[in-house]
């Protein structure tokens, strides 16, 4: 059967995808879910390390990282595909785009927060060259907010 499906786009998010994006935040971290106002306010802070992934009209993916003060390290603060839409590339994809982004404006380290039984997502930034100390911060985003931090020279 050939793929008929519209190739996907990735690009930096505008205004008008923050309605896509919170419904997509919503559907992953649905037990979790970036609130629209702090959605909305990480876009003006950090729009332009935003990027959708659309395949058509439909939103199947987007990452966000932000900046530190100095510019030397970036943090990831979010990275969701829709589940119809995984295992096929997408969210590689978009942590590439990101990287090369934040490698190009001379960012010196990517550094990330990934729950320690998310197994798909340590398989990921492992398979692009993130490592942890291997130590799991426990509390780090509060009572049940285990966390294992990653980090990856740009
Ligand atoms: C984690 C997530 C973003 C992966 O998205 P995806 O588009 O399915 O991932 P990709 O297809 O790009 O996979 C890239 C690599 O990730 C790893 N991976 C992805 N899904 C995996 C799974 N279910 N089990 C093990 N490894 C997996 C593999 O190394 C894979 O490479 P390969 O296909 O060559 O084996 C997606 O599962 C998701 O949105 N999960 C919920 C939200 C989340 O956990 N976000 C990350 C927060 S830190």
């Amino acid at each position: 059967m050939p793929d008929l499906r519209p190739t996907p786009l990735i690009r930096t998010a505008r205004e008008k995808d923050l309605p896509d994006v919170v419904r997509l935040d919503n559907a992953v971290f649905s037990f979790d879910p970036y609130p629209y106002f702090v959605l909305r306010q990480l876009f003006d802070a950090h729009g332009d390390h935003m990027f959708v992934l659309y395949e058509g009209e439909e939103l199947i993916g987007y990452i966000l990282f932000a900046t530190s003060r100095t510019n030397s390290a970036a943090w990831g603060l979010s990275l969701a595909v829709a589940e119809g839409h995984r295992g096929r590339g997408m969210a590689r994809r978009l942590l590439l785009k990101a990287l090369e982004r934040l490698r190009d404006e001379g960012v010196e380290e990517a550094r990330l927060a990934v729950e320690p039984a998310n197994t798909a997502a340590i398989a990921l930034y492992g398979s692009l060259g993130f490592t942890s100390e291997g130590e799991v911060h426990e509390a780090y985003f509060g009572p049940s907010g285990d966390r294992l931090l990653m980090s990856l020279k740009l």
